[in-house]
């Protein structure tokens, strides 16, 4: 009987991958197998294109096509291999945290441009190391807001919130990674309100808003009085009736804390507008990402009052993606 050897040679791999991917109808096939046979043999592009001949040991084959069925049945590629690239810098990801999207790195880009233009009117260097600034994440996720910045102002100080206690645990590793762990107060919080001991929960054991927090009365602590120059946020903005119309990967795989923002998406920007304007210095700034339709309903609650120099900037896909203000 004759033995019909399989080719497992890069080429065959890559070719083999792709008509599965394609056939799953995954989106941007061919990059999510590029991906996952970079990350089996540990190699980079150039690579992969320069020896398209060289054969894969069996293992490694075997490694490669359970990833790929595990893509084909709907789990994200940076599940898979464990990372996402966000303002240049590479990020550890798991299920419990969002995945950092490029949308995000607006965010990044408006603050840096207001912290600069802060110091251009006070006559000062446009570019700061951030000495002295006092900087607020608050759904940190992977941790990508705080880190980035962290990155971009090596004095500044940082605390990064987020409801998720694992998802702090893969923020404080990717801040360990990045050298910035030593900056970044992680906390277990509601919004700014801290989650556990130091507050009088009415009901233990049950996470509370900020609103019924301070209609029950909190012990004041240290971080009740903190004040910020910038506080910025990336928070839940999808409306649970989208549900359904999200894609697999994101519906079925990212956190859904992460996700959904309430019925309609926009909920929880009020409480995080009001706690903000309580934790802001005067001239602080808040920047906030919004969800493809969430302007409407957002931009509203900066009250004149309280707020100037509001600003929206849209994504590279025309969506207004990022609102800005000044508190006064
Ligand atoms: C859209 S994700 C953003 C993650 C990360 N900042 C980014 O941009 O990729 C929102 C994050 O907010 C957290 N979160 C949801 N509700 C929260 C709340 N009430 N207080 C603090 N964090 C919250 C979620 O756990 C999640 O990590």
């Amino acid at each position: 009987m004759i033995e019909l050897s399989v080719d497992n040679s890069v080429r065959s791999l890559l070719k083999r991958g792709i008509a599965q991917l394609r056939e799953a109808d995954v989106p941007s096939y061919t990059l999510a197998v590029e991906l996952l046979l970079l990350h089996v043999l540990g190699r980079n592009r150039t690579w992969l294109y320069a020896y398209p001949e060289e054969v894969v040991a069996e293992a490694e084959a075997e490694r490669f096509f359970d990833l790929i069925a595990r893509r084909a049945a709907g789990e994200p590629t940076q599940h898979l291999t464990g990372k996402q690239e966000f303002w240049g810098l590479e990020f550890e990801v798991t299920p419990d945290v969002l995945i950092p999207r490029p949308e995000t790195e607006h965010v990044i880009e408006v603050a840096l441009d207001r912290l600069a233009l802060r110091e251009l009117r006070a006559n000062r260097p446009q570019k700061s190391d951030g000495a002295g600034l006092q900087i607020a994440d608050i759904g940190t996720g992977s941790g990508c807001i705080a880190i980035a910045l962290a990155k971009e102002l090596p004095a500044a100080n940082f605390l990064a919130t987020d409801i998720s206690p694992a998802a702090l645990a893969v923020a404080k590793r990717n801040a360990t990674r990045h050298k910035v762990a030593d900056r970044i107060e992680f906390s277990e919080a509601n919004l700014l309100s801290p989650v556990g001991a130091q507050h009088v929960a009415p009901h233990p054991g049950k996470i509370q808003n900020s609103a019924s927090l301070a209609s029950h009365g909190s012990r004041i602590t240290d971080r009740d009085s903190r004040l910020f120059d910038l506080i910025a946020s990336n928070p839940p903005y999808i409306g649970r009736r989208e549900a359904p119309a999200l894609p697999r990967e994101v519906r079925d795989h990212e956190p859904h804390a992460a996700l959904f923002g309430g019925e309609e998406g926009y909920e929880l920007y009020a409480d995080l507008i009001t706690e903000s304007a309580k934790h802001l210095n005067p001239s602080g700034i808040l920047v906030l990402e919004l969800g493809h339709n969430s302007l409407p309903a957002v931009q509203p609650l900066l009250a004149a009052s309280a707020w100037t120099n509001i600003g929206v900037t849209n994504d590279l896909a025309g969506i207004p993606r990022v609102l800005a203000a000044e508190r006064l």
